[in-house]
């Protein structure tokens, strides 16, 4: 199988992932779907590369190594969910070890920590995302990592990657982030310094609304050996034709991603100046907007009056959708952690589709003046 070269654009590589990959059999542009799922050998100790595809599956081994170039890692791997991939990055820790996570993640990473904590006794302590120092009193003998999410979810705060790799690497912890909202084309946290990525590719990679997908990628060849070993070993893989689906839609992430931005960056502006909006939080790049609506509008006025944009739990596809996280991503969370962190009833997350954004705009107005008391 071709490897895609680094010196190609961005843009470049990913509209050609899969191409040429076929070329001894068919020349087929599109990478073909391979459904089997065992592999003939020619003779004792030959192999095409291919045995079992809990082990290497072709169509999904194209999707991991256009991901692995993606994010400049050294290998990467497709698994059937995001909490899957997050999951897998857990086989490296044990019983005792202590991770140090930011304040603010996916309120699912959460529920798995939780389940961790209760069932495996590793140990969590959150950092508030700021100050290096205060990183630093928090790492003791037992902790391997650091678990952060940059922005944050769904509070939009941004953390220092390099600064806090600078922290673990005094330390000779791990840095991981989750890379689901900004992606690689806005942000390369192996290239600051962290040691492992996840996505939940089900969002901006995938970026249709219509796949369940996570990725890992990990650049230290001691944690490239381990995670291949133990993601034989677990075997939350994903399918072949999802891989493609997934190979399919980061053709054109780079287009997405430039409409989702520009939509978005509009979409701040128009919310900015509107009355009945309390406060508006955005990292800066991106599509992800998070917002209060003031108290004079109606919540479930507001969300029922939306005819473009839908009120549904996802984030970053072609189709805007709107979040109430207190009642969804968040809704395990105790009410005082959530009051803690700001995530109050009025919060809403828009996730910037990218439809036209006059559509949007008239969209998020138009229900705003329904839903008012
Ligand atoms: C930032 C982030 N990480 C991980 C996940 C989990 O991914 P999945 O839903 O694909 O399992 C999500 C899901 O919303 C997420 O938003």
């Amino acid at each position: 199988m071709k490897k895609l070269t680094q010196q190609l654009q961005v843009e470049t590589q990913l509209a050609q992932a899969g191409n040429r990959t076929d070329d001894a059999k068919t020349g087929a542009i599109s990478a073909p779907i391979y459904l089997a799922t065992a592999y003939r050998h020619a003779g004792l100790g030959q192999s095409t590369g291919f045995d079992y595809p809990r082990e290497a599956q072709p169509t999904r081994c194209i999707l991991e190594q256009t991901m692995a170039t993606l994010e400049h890692g050294m290998a990467a791997w497709a698994l059937s969910s995001g909490m899957a991939a997050i999951q897998l990055v857990f086989t490296l820790f044990k019983t005792g070890d202590r991770l140090i996570i930011s304040d603010d993640l996916y309120g699912g990473s959460y529920r798995f920590f939780d389940l961790l904590h209760d069932h495996y006794q590793l140990d969590f302590a959150v950092w508030h995302g700021k100050s290096q120092s205060e990183l630093a009193t928090l790492i003791d003998e037992r902790t391997v990592a650091v678990w952060l999410e940059t922005p944050s979810n769904p509070m939009m705060h941004v953390i220092d990657i390099a600064a806090t790799a600078q922290t673990t690497k005094a330390h000779g912890i791990k840095l991981i982030v989750d890379n689901t909202f900004y992606t690689p084309l806005i942000q390369r946290p192996l290239d600051l310094g962290a040691d492992i990525v996840v996505h939940s590719a089900t969002k901006y990679l995938a970026g249709h609304n219509d796949i369940l997908a996570g990725i890992v990628i990990a650049k230290a060849p001691a944690d490239v050996d381990k995670l291949t070993f133990n993601l034989v070993t677990t075997g939350a893989v994903l399918d072949p034709f999802d891989a493609w689906l997934l190979l399919r839609s980061l053709k054109t992430l780079p287009l997405r991603l430039r409409q989702h931005e520009a939509n978005a960056q509009a979409l701040v502006k128009a919310l900015t100046a509107n009355p009945q909006i309390e406060r508006v939080l955005y990292p800066g790049r991106g599509g992800m907007i998070s917002f209060y609506l003031a108290e004079s509008v109606e919540v479930d006025a507001f969300l029922q009056a939306l005819k473009v944009i839908s009120f549904a739990e996802s984030l970053g596809g072609v189709e805007s959708l709107i979040t109430v996280p207190a009642v969804q991503t968040h809704k395990d969370l105790t009410p005082a952690q959530r009051q803690a962190k700001g995530i109050t009833p009025n919060l809403l997350r828009l996730s910037t589709g990218i439809e036209n954004v006059i559509d949007l705009k008239a969209d998020l107005a138009q229900a705003i003046i329904a839903g008012t008391k």
